[in-house]
This record gives C-alpha cells, structure tokens and sequence, in this order.
C-alpha cells in the first residue's frame, strides 16, 4: 500500500504527541527530583537550627540527643573501695536506659597514700570515672556539701548544653539503682526545685515530713547551683549527710517540687524492718546490699543477664 498524504500527516501529529509527553514525563520527574532536594535540604538543616550545639562528644553516642535527660550519679565511696568500684561498673555499664544519658562517678576525697597515687590514677586512666573533692575522707563533715558545691564549677557548659545536667544523684556504694525505671519515674515531674528519694522516717509518705533517705537522692541542677551559692550549706555541714541536707532546704525553702519514691525505693529485705521492703518488680532502687549473697540475689531476681549473648566461646549452665 502506497503511504497517501494524509497518513504522513498523521505520522507527524502522533510523533508529536509523543514527544509532548515524553517532555511532560521528565518535567514531572524533575519536579519530583526538585521537591526530593529541598526535602532533603530541610532535613539536614534541622540539624544546625536546634538549640543545642552538637559536640563531638554526640557522635560518639549516635542515639543520644538534645530531648534526653542528662543525669549525673555521683556514689560516695573510698579510695581503697577497688572491689566495689570494679563491680559497681558491671552493674551500670550493661544498663542503657533510652532516652537518658546517664554519667556514673565515684566520688571521694584526698588521696592519702602512695599506692592509691598510682592505682587510682590508673583507674582514671581506664574509666575516667572518678571525682576527687578538696576534702578529707568523711561520712558527716561535709563531704556531701564538697559534692555538690564543686559541681557547677566542674561540669560548666564546656558540652555547650545547659543544664550540664538535668539532675545529680547521691548514692551509696550499697545501693543498686535500675536506671530504666528511675527514668520512667522522672519523666512525669519538674525538672526544676525537684528533691527526689525516699522519705524519712521509713514509715512516711510525706515528702515534706522530713529528709529523703541518704540511699540515693536526687535533685535538680538548679538546686546543686543554689548550694554552690547560697550561706545556708556552708554554715551548716555536720551531722547525718541526708538530714543535714534535707536541713538546708527547708531553711533555703527549696525543693518545692518533691516526689517520694517510696517504695519502688527500700532497704534489703534483710534483716527486716519498717524500711524493708520484698523485691519487687517495681524497683528503682535497693539499698543496704552488704554482702555479695545479697547483691546476687538482688540481680538474679532482676533477670539482669537474660540478654547475654549465646556463643561458642562459653558455656553458662
Ligand atoms: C552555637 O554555636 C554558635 C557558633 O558556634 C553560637 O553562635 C551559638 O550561640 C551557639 N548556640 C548555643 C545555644 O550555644
Ligand atoms: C541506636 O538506635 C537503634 C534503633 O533505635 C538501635 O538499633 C541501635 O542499637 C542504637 N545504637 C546505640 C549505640 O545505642
Ligand atoms: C582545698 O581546701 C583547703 C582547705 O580546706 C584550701 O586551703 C585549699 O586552697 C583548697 N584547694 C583547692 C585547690 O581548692
Ligand atoms: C587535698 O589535696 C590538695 C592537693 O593534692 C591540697 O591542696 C588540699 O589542701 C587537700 N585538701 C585537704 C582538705 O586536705
Ligand atoms: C565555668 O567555671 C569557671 C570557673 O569557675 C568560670 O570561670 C567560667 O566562667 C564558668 N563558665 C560558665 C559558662 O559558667
Ligand atoms: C560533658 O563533656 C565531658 C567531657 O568533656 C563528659 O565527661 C561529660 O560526660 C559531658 N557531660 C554531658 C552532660 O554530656
Ligand atoms: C525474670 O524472668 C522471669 C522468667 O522469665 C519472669 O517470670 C520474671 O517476671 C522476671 N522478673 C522481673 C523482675 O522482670
């Protein structure tokens, strides 16, 4: 068949319909493309535009961000206390709380011999984990006001965030804290004029009755500032470290914000007594875990190597 005039015509309309689209096709993709770059644009300069100046300390912990809740838990101990140091970092370095960047120190004053020179300063070395206060060791003379009242000065915003920490702990070196559920039970409450733990007497639930108990406290940044600067801390350094501090803000009027922990918070159940409480799922804290029995039986009851990995290289029965 011979190809008439008007086919040919027709020929060059269809191409041209042809090209015509193909043009809209790729204009439609670019279109795509274009809006997939400024996507793409708004998300990276999210990062530049929050309010917290990323450090380099955050790639090191890619997950940790500026909403997390900074903590500082700081436990009270003695130099010589290698043992205990070596088994307390178990216990928190295999807890990672989401949502929470939490810093464990053990707190001490002077050093007071030769070997602790070198052993402690090895520890430094390896965990960085150590603060030494300008003190002389002590239970009640003011060891917890050293704690405190030098904190401000040794954590300033040299990260850039501030506070530097939303809150600071004390603890006892014979306490065991369960860091997801001590965040569990922050989230909730002011994170400012906040005096946190476990009321005393044991059989109050009043946490303006008296004091919280010296197992482990907590209060928040404004409050560690106001004892670096206010005369009531200093004029008033001994006796019972948690009574003496309870002390200061009542005559401070501070820690209006106040949260009685009890008893996701209590003493060993042995030996028994009104502060005791049986080990329960709902734990933030147990104190008094004196001997080794005791602190096993604490963790074998919290499951806490459950998500020990299987291997070939052991063999746990
Ligand atoms: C972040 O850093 C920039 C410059 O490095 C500075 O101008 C700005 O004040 C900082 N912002 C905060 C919140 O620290
Ligand atoms: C970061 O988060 C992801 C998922 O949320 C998780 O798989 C990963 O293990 C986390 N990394 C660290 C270092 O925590
Ligand atoms: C440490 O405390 C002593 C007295 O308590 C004081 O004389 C000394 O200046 C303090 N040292 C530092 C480095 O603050
Ligand atoms: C603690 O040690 C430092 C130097 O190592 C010393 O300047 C300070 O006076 C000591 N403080 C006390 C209270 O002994
Ligand atoms: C941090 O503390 C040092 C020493 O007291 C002080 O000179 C400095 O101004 C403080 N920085 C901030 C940001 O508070
Ligand atoms: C701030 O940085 C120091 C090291 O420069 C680090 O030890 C500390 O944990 C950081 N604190 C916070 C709250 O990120
Ligand atoms: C520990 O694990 C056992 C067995 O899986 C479970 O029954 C128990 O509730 C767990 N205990 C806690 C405190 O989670």
């Amino acid at each position: 068949m011979k190809p008439t005039k008007s086919d040919g015509r027709r020929f060059i309309v269809t191409c041209f319909f042809f090209i015509l689209f193909l043009c809209l096709l790729v204009s439609i993709n670019k279109a795509q493309f274009d809006s997939l770059l400024i996507f793409g644009r708004c998300a990276l300069s999210k990062i530049p535009s929050q309010p917290y100046n990323s450090s380099s300390n955050d790639f090191l912990t890619p997950n940790s961000s500026s909403n997390d809740i900074r903590i500082l838990l700081g436990i009270l101990t003695l130099p010589d206390q290698y043992d205990r140091r070596h088994h307390l970092r178990l216990i928190y370095g295999t807890q990672s709380p989401v949502g929470a960047k939490i810093d464990v120190k053990f707190v001490f004053c002077n050093l007071t011999k030769e070997d602790q020179k070198v052993l402690v300063s090895l520890e430094i070395m390896r965990y960085d984990d150590i603060i030494i206060l300008n003190c002389t060791e002590n239970m009640n003379k003011g060891k917890t006001y050293a704690y405190f009242s030098s904190l401000p000065d040794m954590v300033n915003s040299s990260n850039g965030s501030y506070p530097p920490y939303h809150y600071v702990l004390k603890a006892d070196d014979d306490t065991y804290f369960r860091l997801e559920t001590l965040i569990e039970s922050l989230r909730p409450l002011p994170k400012e004029d906040l005096y946190y733990g476990f009321v005393i007497p044991c059989t109050s639930m009043d946490p303006f009755v008296h004091y919280m108990a010296g197992m482990g406290y907590l209060v928040s940044w404004d409050i560690v500032e106001w004892i670096r600067d206010s005369d009531i801390p200093k004029n008033h350094l001994e006796g019972p470290e948690d009574k003496v501090f309870g002390d200061w803000l009542r005559k401070g009027h501070r820690g209006k914000n106040r949260f009685n922990a009890k008893w996701s918070m209590y003493d060993y159940p042995e030996p028994r007594s009104v502060c005791t409480h049986e080990l329960w799922p709902d734990t933030v804290l147990v104190h008094r875990l004196k001997n080794r029995e005791k602190w096993i039986h604490t963790l074998k009851y919290f499951n806490i190597t459950q998500n020990l990995k299987p291997s070939k290289f052991y063999h746990i029965p």
